[in-house]
C-alpha cells in the first residue's frame, strides 16, 4: 500500500479551454500534500487528473504523464476504472449513499470493484475501515441504520471509511472539511495525520491553518487572469512555502494579501 504520484508536462483542458498547465510535481508516498491556491486555479481539475476522473467531465482531457510508483496511469492499457479502485476520492460535500445502510456504504465501492465477499469477510473490513476513519466507536451500534442519519463530520468520516475500504494506493480529497465545523474539522485531520502511516494523501484546502496542520509538502497554484491556465507556481515543504516562500505570490496567498 501506498505508492507515489509523479506528474510530468501536464495540461488539461475543458474542451479547448487550457484550465492548468505544465504540472511537474511528486506526490510522495506515506506524506500528505496539499494544494492550495485562490479559486478557480484549478485544484479541483488538477486532482481529478490524478485518478482519472476528470476525463469522464465532457470536453474533459488531458497531456503529459500521471505515473504511479513509475506506471502512466493514462497509458492506453490501464483500465480507468482500476485506476480509481487504486486512487480513491473525497469530496467537498460528504456523499455517503443516503438511504443505504452505515454497513452498506462501507462496503460499497467494494461490491463494486470485486464480485464475492464473505459475510465474515464483510464485516470484518466494516469494522476494520470505520476504525480506520475514526468512526467505529459512533456507529458500531447502528451498522444497519442509513448512512443519511449521521451528523455532517460523521458521513464524512464514512466517505472516508468507504474509501479506504478498497485498500486504496492513494486518497485525494478535495475541500474535505469546508462543509464541518471546527471540532468535526480537527477530527478529520487527525485522521489524514494516521492515515499518512500508511496511505499516499493529496488535500485541496482553502485552510491555510490546515495546510500548515496536516500536510508535509504544499503546492501553490495561481492564475494571472480570468480565463488564463492555472499554473503551479511553487511547490516545497510546507515550512518552506509558509514560512520562506520564494515567490511573492505565494507570499502574498499564505499571508492572506489575497485569494
Ligand atoms: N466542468 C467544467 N467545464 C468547463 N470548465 C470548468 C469545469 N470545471 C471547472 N472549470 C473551469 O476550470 C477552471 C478551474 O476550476 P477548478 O474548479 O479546478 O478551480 P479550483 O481551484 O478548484 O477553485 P475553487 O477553489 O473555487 O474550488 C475554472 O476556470 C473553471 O471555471
Ligand atoms: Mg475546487
Amino acid at each position: 500500500m501506498s505508492k507515489r504520484i509523479d506528474v510530468k508536462d501536464l495540461n488539461v483542458y475543458y474542451g479547448k479551454f487550457l484550465a492548468v498547465e505544465d504540472v511537474n510535481v511528486t506526490i510522495e508516498a506515506r506524506s500528505v500534500t496539499a494544494f492550495i491556491g485562490p479559486s478557480g486555479c484549478g485544484k479541483s481539475t488538477f486532482l481529478r487528473t490524478l485518478n482519472r476522473m476528470h476525463e469522464v467531465i465532457p470536453g474533459g482531457r488531458v497531456e503529459g504523464e500521471v505515473l504511479l510508483d513509475g506506471d502512466d496511469l493514462y497509458d492506453d492499457a490501464v483500465d480507468p476504472v482500476h485506476v480509481r479502485s487504486q486512487i480513491g476520492m473525497v469530496f467537498q460535500r460528504p456523499n455517503p449513499f443516503p438511504t443505504m445502510s452505515i454497513r452498506d456504504n462501507v462496503l460499497a465501492g467494494v461490491k463494486l470493484n470485486s464480485k464475492r465477499i464473505s459475510k465474515s469477510d464483510a464485516d470484518a473490513l466494516v469494522e476494520k475501515s470505520l476504525r480506520g476513519a475514526n468512526l467505529w466507536n459512533e456507529v458500531k451500534d447502528r451498522l444497519a441504520r442509513p448512512g443519511s442519519g449521521l451528523s455532517g463530520g460523521q458521513q464524512q468520516r464514512l466517505c472516508i471509511a468507504r474509501a479506504i475500504a478498497v485498500s486504496p494506493e492513494v486518497i485525494l480529497m478535495d475541500e474535505p472539511c469546508s462543509a464541518l465545523d471546527p471540532i468535526s474539522t480537527l477530527a478529520i485531520e487527525d485522521l489524514i495525520n494516521e492515515l499518512k502511516n500508511d496511505y499516499t494523501v493529496a488535500i485541496v484546502t482553502h485552510n491555510m491553518q490546515q495546510a500548515a496542520r496536516v500536510s508535509d509538502k504544499t503546492a501553490f497554484f495561481n492564475i494571472a487572469a480570468t480565463g488564463k491556465p492555472g499554473k503551479l507556481i511553487e511547490f516545497g515543504d510546507t515550512s518552506d512555502i509558509f514560512n520562506r516562500p520564494k515567490e511573492k505570490s505565494t507570499e502574498d496567498y499564505v499571508s492572506g494579501r489575497f485569494g
